[in-house]
């Protein structure tokens, strides 16, 4: 399916916690005994109508083609284990609609394959462009594409966690209200606001919404593949998603795959959190980049973690609303935004307003 497919799969580096594998992860997988992961983290190709260059699956053909990885998946994970899958959306090609197959994608994982559905997460990634133009910027009809779904799934309804693991620092709102004391009542929803809101237990249950930009563009890996003359992957995600799920669920020492590894950004997080990990990639030209994860110094590695534990590390999502105004706003393109030439090319309306 994949042009550049190779059909041979190999160790390409090992350390004393993981292994780089290049080759089909069908037929790696193909070799692990039943039961024996901890976690599946992933990111796979996904169903773009823009070809990336490691080839993606077409939407319409993206649920078929990953029924035999999910085979796999399910055998090899252990009863409590976890499988997350994270998944960007599509657009339909030519047409401001978008594909539903990744949705279609966690119907059939959980309805043919009996994998549940123990949470979905969003990740926003605060940095995305405004894509698609033709949409977004030029025909005004749509809004900013910038979160990714990410599916957390298990074989049995209880997979171990814990959320303890990934708690976040109070809100400004939060720690205020802890100062001042909250009086315990029912809220208009129903739900008894005990007095045990007040306690203040050090630290907040994070959302279900993660925000990380996806900005990666000073660190080791990419000066190793500058210096090498190697091309970085091209759809990287930033190492705080894996590490959120890898930290949740696992234990170091328990065994961590990722059989669409890319730049194994999933095995650096491994490696320096201490849980083993197999990172399974088709093409050698991202093995070979991958190696700028891990032949270094473990300082350089310790470097690379970004601490993030000040205030300005948080996302401030505005309340939708501030820019609201009495008046009637742009026009609506009554056709939908259909012919964009026509519409587009006239002067601005008279009311538009400077800042958009
Ligand atoms: C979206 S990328 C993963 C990027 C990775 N999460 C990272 O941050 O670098 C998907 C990768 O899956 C690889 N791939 C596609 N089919 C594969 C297969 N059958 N076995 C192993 N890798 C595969 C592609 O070559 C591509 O590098």
């Amino acid at each position: 399916m994949l042009k550049k497919k190779q059909p041979i799969s190999d160790v390409f580096h090992e350390t004393s916690l993981g292994q780089i594998v290049q080759g089909d992860s069908l037929e790696v997988l193909a070799a692990y005994p039943d039961d024996s992961v901890d976690l599946i983290m992933t990111s796979p190709p996904f169903g773009l109508v823009r070809k990336k260059d490691y080839g993606n699956v077409e939407a319409d053909k993206y649920v078929e083609w990953f029924k035999a990885f999910a085979a796999h998946f399910h055998r090899i994970l252990k009863a409590n284990g976890s499988f997350v899958l994270d998944i960007g959306g599509a657009w339909n090609k030519g047409y401001p609609t978008r594909n539903i197959y990744h949705f279609k994608l966690l119907v059939m994982l959980c309805e043919e394959f009996g994998f549940y559905l123990a949470q979905d997460f969003y990740w926003w990634n605060p940095s995305k462009l405004p894509t698609p133009a033709e949409w977004v910027t030029v025909r005004r009809i749509r809004v900013k594409d910038a979160i990714n779904t990410v599916w957390w799934l298990s074989k049995t309804p209880w997979p171990k966690a814990s959320n303890r693991r990934v708690l976040q620092p109070y809100s400004p709102s939060m720690r205020e209200l802890l100062v001042k004391g909250y009086r315990a009542k029912k809220r208009p929803s129903g739900h008894d606001i005990s007095d045990k809101f007040n306690i203040d237990n050090g630290a907040a249950i994070p959302p279900n919404l993660i925000a990380i930009p996806n900005t990666e563009s000073n660190s080791f890996y990419l000066r190793y593949c500058e210096k090498n003359n190697l091309k970085p992957h091209p759809a990287r995600y930033p190492a705080e998603l894996p590490e959120y799920f890898i930290r949740m669920l696992t234990e170091p020492g328990d065994l961590v795959v990722d059989p669409f590894a890319g730049s194994c950004v999933t095995g650096e997080v491994c490696e320096r959190t201490g849980r083993h990990w197999v990172c399974v990639e088709l093409l050698s030209e991202y093995c070979e980049a991958a190696l700028g994860r891990f032949v270094r110094e473990p300082e350089e590695t310790a470097k690379s973690v970004r601490k993030s534990k000040d205030l300005s590390s948080y996302y401030r999502v505005p309340r939708p609303g501030i820019l609201w105004h009495e008046d009637r706003g742009d026009p609506l393109s009554e056709d939908g935004g259909k012919e964009r030439a026509r519409k587009f090319g006239k002067k601005p309306p008279k009311n538009r307003r400077k800042h958009r």
